[in-house]
């Protein structure tokens, strides 16, 4: 009998070493090297062969399929995988707990095997009466989905061979284990053996698989780093704590663009799609008060507008404080340096505080100039006009530069009843079509300044 291997693997990276270490050389973490007995060969997947040997083929005569894509009829849903599920694709979905993984990847089932093929849902964390009573509470109506509650890796499989179905759900894959290893269910190692034995499965039968994978205290999926490379597509759900509003955004697709959000609110009866997020993002928004604005940001292919606010008070505290929700930090600290410098502002004796509404994060530099804007109407205590958008990317030198897909922001603002638009004078020339909302052009943060302070 050959000897157990015993090999030491950090928990966090997915580092291995031959022997114990108390940091991490690859990612600097203590104490995080876990022993980890290896006796399935390396590279051997759990469930057998890997077929036989093929040759290369030019590319031209390689034939595609992807265009047959599954659609579940959540638009949100379906958008951000790239217009439906692809066959034989493995998607990994990451979120913090509680935030409705499953409730949203029960729901997507449930409309995928209504009236279509059947699709297999596993949990290895409820039962099949628990999965059943939130099935009820989402009034899902399908017979063809079927419900397993299990954990254990062989099983599953054998399962699945079975069932033959079209889709696979695995919630989590955390739970999941194989006794090919014998360490512990939700170890780096585990979760490697039994993530590779799923896409497997997946790419030689075309079984379109999902796997739900916790997240660490920083946000990233647990597991190992490799998990993000093997799968097709990774989408992270996510939301704020108080808010009911859920954004499931792609981070990586193999079959479609990234970046892409789907939008959810959370109610007693399941998720449901929210299809103008502008609108909702927008409904408590105060009119007339100093700091709010608004601003056009690019989500993926979709403009969705949303509030910053802006609170800019006297400080107390020696380096006063800077505080950013949904947008970074560092642009920030950008923004009031240049306001500084090239209009005259004082920052060192304020605390600036800077939230976007509804729990939504923007990171493009189009919304600048939305920013300068907002702390400008926050610092001197004077509103911007609430039914004006804001949109340019702000150069050091106080410059307004042009931004991509003018025309889309553009035309969600007038869509949603704003009347005037502050663009880069740039994009400005390239819309002389446009009518509504009443486009004005800028160079400057000075220019700027003179239409509205
Ligand atoms: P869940 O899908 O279990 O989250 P995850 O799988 O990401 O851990 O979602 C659980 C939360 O969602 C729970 O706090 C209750 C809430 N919820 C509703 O508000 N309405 C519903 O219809 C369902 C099923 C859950
Ligand atoms: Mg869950």
């Amino acid at each position: 009998m050959a000897r157990a291997r015993v090999i030491y693997e950090c928990q966090n990276c997915g580092f291995q070493s031959p022997k114990w270490l108390g940091r991490c050389p690859d990612c600097a973490r203590w104490d995080s090297l876990v022993e980890e007995a290896v006796t399935a060969r390396p590279g051997t997947p759990v469930d057998g062969d890997a077929g036989p040997a093929r040759s290369p083929s030019p590319i031209h005569a390689v034939t595609t399929d992807t265009d047959s894509r599954l659609r579940s009829g959540i638009e949100e849903f379906d958008r951000v995988l790239g217009g439906g599920l692809v066959d034989g694709s493995a998607v990994l979905i990451g979120g913090d707990p509680g935030i409705g993984k499953s409730t949203l990847l029960l729901q997507a089932v449930a409309a995928l095997s209504h009236d279509g093929p059947p699709c297999l849902y596993v949990s290895g964390e409820e039962s099949e009466q628990q999965v059943k009573m939130r099935g009820r509470r989402i009034s899902l109506a399908s017979s063809n989905l079927l419900v397993l509650s299990e954990t254990s890796l062989e099983r599953i499989l054998e399962q699945v061979k079975a069932v033959k179905p079209a889709v696979l759900v695995v919630d989590s894959i955390q739970t999941v284990h194989t006794s090919a290893i014998p360490s512990a269910p939700g170890s780096i190692g585990q979760v490697r053996e039994c993530s590779s034995a799923l896409i497997s499965l997946a790419k030689k039968t075309g079984i379109a698989t999902f796997l739900v994978g916790h997240v660490t205290k920083d946000g990233a999926i647990a597991g190992p780093r490799v998990l993000e490379h093997m799968v097709d597509t990774v989408l992270y759900f996510e939301g704020e704590r108080g808010h009911s509003f859920r954004i499931l955004r792609a981070v990586k697709n193999r079959f479609g663009s990234t970046n892409e959000i789907g939008v959810f609110e959370m109610q007693e009866a399941g998720l449901r799609e929210v299809s103008n997020p502008s609108q909702i993002f927008l409904s408590e928004r105060p009119l007339g008060g100093s700091g709010s604005v608004v601003v056009p940001s690019m989500e993926g292919t979709r403009p969705i507008l949303v509030e910053i606010q802006s609170l800019v008070t006297r400080s107390f505290l020696t380096l006063p404080r800077r505080t950013c929700i949904g947008v970074d930090t560092s642009r920030v600290a950008l923004i009031l340096a240049i306001l500084e410098k090239r209009k005259g502002m004082n920052f060192f004796d304020k605390d600036v505080f800077i939230n976007v509404a509804g729990g939504v994060s923007v990171s493009e530099p189009a919304v600048d100039l939305g920013i300068a804007v907002g702390v400008a109407s926050s610092a001197q205590d004077r509103p911007v006009d609430p039914y004006m958008i804001f949109v340019g990317e702000v150069g050091l030198a106080g410059e307004i530069r042009t931004v991509s897909r003018a025309e889309a922001r553009v035309a969600e603002a007038g869509k949603l009843g704003f009347r005037k638009c502050v663009l880069p004078q740039g994009n400005c020339k390239q819309l002389p079509h446009i009518e509504h909302p009443e486009l004005i052009g800028v160079r400057s943060l000075e220019e700027c300044w003179e239409i509205l302070f």
